[in-house]
């Protein structure tokens, strides 16, 4: 299955408005409220690269993922088939919610929710973010990444690498307990672009439905300016400021109104998957990133 990009993901609020303003005025994304009730928030010629759907609860709903066109995402159906894993095919109208062309769902073996889609509908306005954010680091590299719960750790591991086509980058075993005490690892996965991880699996549970998700400014002015907007609005901030080892992206993160957090960066490494081997990394960060602020384990 040829997986271009993470190219959106969506939560599901019991107040859309707060992610609006989140959005706007924290990460700098351009919010759109959608005619069913719902809100894209816009981060460039996409319609949305976060979209919240009204309902009961404050937590992450699913994860979208790109295909180049119709005959790849056909393919990617007929894997999904062969390999025993029930999907839906979304109508027309609500690809268009999502800005795509056509849509289908499916869960992985630890129930999170996905959704492949092929193509984009885009009026191609120029992105102008409320907060003076020039530009996402988006295009081929998508949206940035995002961290899922996987207690089935193995099995969904190999779901993701056997039938949906990810590639391991590297990975962390995280021991709560200090060593030889029980092990928590964490898979950092690619998909068919240069950026370091689109996905991360993390072995346990998780209850908002995600770790965290992340955006990627050009440059560090633009990521300083993020950290004093996430201070000046009184964001929850859930680690401090540091580089992290593996992808070299240098961020901080703080609450999103979804029950999980948003890591905010700069610099990620830009990869050549013929070059590369895996590795595991000991340690999550070359500095900083005290996640004692707020969830443990948002790597
Ligand atoms: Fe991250």
């Amino acid at each position: 299955m040829d997986i271009r990009a993470l190219s959106y993901i969506v939560a599901e609020s019991t107040a859309p408005h707060d992610w609006s303003a989140f959005g706007e005025q924290v990460i700098g994304l351009a919010a759109t409220a959608l005619p069913h009730g719902g809100v894209a928030l816009k981060a460039d010629e996409r319609l949305g690269r976060i979209f919240v759907e009204p309902g009961p609860q404050d937590r992450y709903h699913a994860s979208g993922w790109e295909l180049a066109n119709e005959a790849a995402f056909e393919q990617a159906l007929t894997q999904l088939a062969a390999a025993g894993t029930a999907f839906t095919r979304a109508s027309r109208e609500e690809a268009a919610r999502r800005g795509v062309l056509g849509l289908a769902r499916f869960q992985d073996p630890a129930g999170n929710r996905h959704e492949l889609t092929w193509g984009y509908c885009s009026d191609f306005n120029r992105f102008q973010s409320p907060a003076g954010v020039p530009r996402f680091v988006t295009g081929a590299m998508g949206m940035g990444h995002t961290v899922l719960p996987a207690p089935n750790f193995d099995e969904t591991c190999a779901f993701f690498t056997n039938v949906l086509g990810f590639g391991l980058a590297d990975l962390m075993i995280h021991r709560p307990g200090g060593p030889g005490g029980p092990e928590m690892r964490i898979h950092f996965m690619h998909v068919g672009n240069a950026r370091h991880h689109s996905l991360a699996l993390f072995e346990g549970e998780v209850p908002s439905g995600c770790v965290h998700i992340m955006f990627e400014y050009e440059s560090m002015d633009e990521l300083g300016r993020a950290l004093d907007r996430a201070i000046a609005t009184k964001a929850r901030l859930t680690a401090t400021l540091g580089r992290h080892v593996n992808d070299g992206v240098t961020s901080f993160y703080c609450a999103t109104p979804g029950g999980f957090s948003i890591e905010l960066g700069w610099g990620g490494r830009q990869m050549d998957w013929s070059t590369h081997t895996v590795f595991e990394s000991t340690s999550v960060s070359l500095w900083g990133h005290d996640f004692s602020l707020g969830f443990k384990n948002a790597t």
